[in-house]
């Protein structure tokens, strides 16, 4: 199977010419339209060179993959409706803008999701957060539940579901089951990842098409260990030990 080439793009601003400009590998595109892959901008390109280089220490890491985090609950919090509202400066002058409406949380999957958990709070003060254990069964080598501590209202919010890593979405698609149950319908649930596969955002939009995924980049596969290539590494390993 011929592996799509991956695109490529000059990066940099618009005041040098193209030659001045590097060409960068971004991120494939994808056509399930619940699939939102933030702006290849040279920042975010910069900041996912980071993550991935294997030269890159902890302290970087972290640093490097929270400005991402940031960017991904920016978005995600784009895809929330928002109300009227009109407010006066101290001015005296008003101001007709708008305000958030409704609740959110946000649910991690341990161990790797909970990395993602400092940029939503700092975008949104005081969120609650929920957290899932997923891990593959020894005998069965099926993902299973093992521990969930939700909000109990989570049925009346919109939930930030948060995993760094989008491979087969096994896990990730077991977190949506089990939001699902305790009432939390398909078109409030946000799922926010920095790197996915092509297999993983597919597998998603088939099963849940208005689950939104909010991710910084697609990825070219997955290997046969399914890890995505060319990928980061174990993000989990790299954020909490290496
Ligand atoms: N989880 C990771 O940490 N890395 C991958 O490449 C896939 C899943």
């Amino acid at each position: 199977e011929a592996l799509e080439r991956a695109p490529s793009q000059h990066l940099g601003p618009e005041y040098k010419s193209p030659d001045e400009r590097p060409q960068a590998t971004v991120s494939k595109s994808v056509t399930q339209a619940n699939v939102h892959i933030l702006p290849q901008t040279p920042q975010l390109i910069a900041l996912l060179t980071m993550i991935r280089d294997k030269n890159t220490n902890r302290g970087d890491f972290i640093f490097y993959s929270n400005r991402i985090n940031r960017l991904l609950v920016e978005e995600a919090l784009n895809h929330l409706p928002v109300l009227p509202h009109t407010i006066t400066t101290p001015l005296g002058r008003t101001y007709s803008g708008v305000k958030f409406e409704g609740k959110i949380c946000g649910v991690s999957i341990m161990r790797a999701g909970e990395a993602m958990e400092q940029a939503l709070r700092e975008c949104c003060r005081s969120v609650r957060i929920g957290k899932i254990l997923i891990q593959r069964d020894e005998e069965t080598s099926k993902p299973r539940l093992f521990y969930d501590k939700l909000p109990e209202d989570i049925s009346e919010r919109w939930v930030l579901l948060l995993d760094p890593m989008l491979a087969t979405g096994g896990s990730a698609l077991m977190a949506v089951d089990v939001l699902r149950s305790k009432g939390v319908p398909e078109e409030h649930i946000l799922f926010l990842n920095l790197i996915a596969s092509p297999e993983g955002a597919a597998n998603f939009a088939q099963k849940y098409p208005k689950l939104r995924i909010v991710t910084a980049f697609v990825d070219q596969g997955l290997d046969e260990k399914n890890y995505i290539v060319p990928g980061l590494g174990d993000f989990g390993d790299r954020f909490y030990t290496l």
